[in-house]
């Protein structure tokens, strides 16, 4: 049996100098093919709203969802480790309700960690959480859950008041036992100034290159959507023109008489076929 990266290995990671890398998947298939490609860790995030569902945002985004999805992923990934998300309002109301969907999701879905967004606010959670032994990886800048407080999707902490509240909060999340954080879509110098001063390791988005690792979203690293490149997403492929060119194609061969071919279809025995048509042509005869 293949081991399974741990939080440990992670921390590892960062003491030796090495890289961190994380890719969302939501399904068994796009986690096997992370997995056999070896990527540390596999998030299953709240983005599925948006990427999956098609929503204009995360909110909306059950615990019933996330660990439907995790359990396919962990179909798929037995190498790397799972991180999954907690959705909006599964842990902001406080430490009751953060230890119930947390803990749902570790018993029931196969994610070896949690992941929550906030700094200052959710740290009665995240001691809680990780007391439980639920291990509890943070989210500050860009925190989508609260796209509406920000009023869109934009770059933050680039003043210095946000700045020093970001590195506090890091620090916060650090001290009450979150063992890796997601800084996204922030300034590169702060993300370079928050991960020296921390033991445990940043992962980027939107960051920058001085992160311990760095996170894209399955469907933007491989060009799902053409009308959507951020400035931070590095496309690696563009999906969209090859799945759109190939079911062009189905379609065309389905049209022509071209599929499917001989080869795609199957065959009777000679024989059987030969009793076959002898007993259909005396079918209806008396
Ligand atoms: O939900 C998500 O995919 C995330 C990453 C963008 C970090 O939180």
């Amino acid at each position: 049996m293949m081991n399974r990266l741990t939080i440990s290995d992670l921390l590892e990671k960062k003491r030796q100098g090495k890289k961190i890398s994380m890719l969302t998947a939501y399904d068994y298939y796009t986690a096997r093919l992370a997995d056999e490609a070896k990527i540390d860790v596999v998030l299953v995030g709240d983005s599925l709203g948006m990427v999956v569902q098609g929503r204009k945002d995360t909110l909306p985004v059950t615990v019933d969802e996330m660990i439907y999805h995790t359990k396919a992923v962990n179909r798929g990934a037995g190498r790397a480790l799972i991180v999954t998300d907690l959705p909006f309002m599964s842990y902001q109301a406080g430490v009751t309700e953060a230890m119930k969907n947390a803990g749902r999701i570790m018993k029931e879905s196969g994610a070896g960690a949690v992941k929550l967004e906030g700094g200052q606010r959710v740290l009665p959670q995240v001691k809680a959480l990780v007391d439980a032994g639920i291990p509890v990886m943070g989210h500050l800048g860009l925190t989508p859950q609260s796209v509406n407080q920000f009023g869109g999707f934009k770059v933050q902490a680039r003043d210095r008041a946000q700045a020093v509240e970001l590195l506090e909060d890091a620090l916060a999340l650090q001290e009450a036992g979150a063992f890796c954080l997601v800084l996204e879509t922030v300034p590169l110098e702060l993300a370079e100034i928050v991960t020296e001063r921390l033991d445990i390791p940043t992962i980027g988005i939107g960051a920058g290159p001085y992160c311990d690792g760095q996170v894209l979203v399955f469907h933007d690293l491989l060009g799902f959507d053409d009308s959507f490149k951020p400035k931070f997403v590095r496309q690696y492929a563009n999906l969209n023109q090859i799945i759109t060119q190939a079911i062009r194609e189905y379609i065309s061969d389905i049209e022509n008489g071209n599929f499917p071919a001989d080869k795609e279809s199957f065959h009777m025995k000679e024989e059987v076929l030969k009793e076959l048509r002898k007993e259909l042509d005396s079918v209806g005869d008396n």
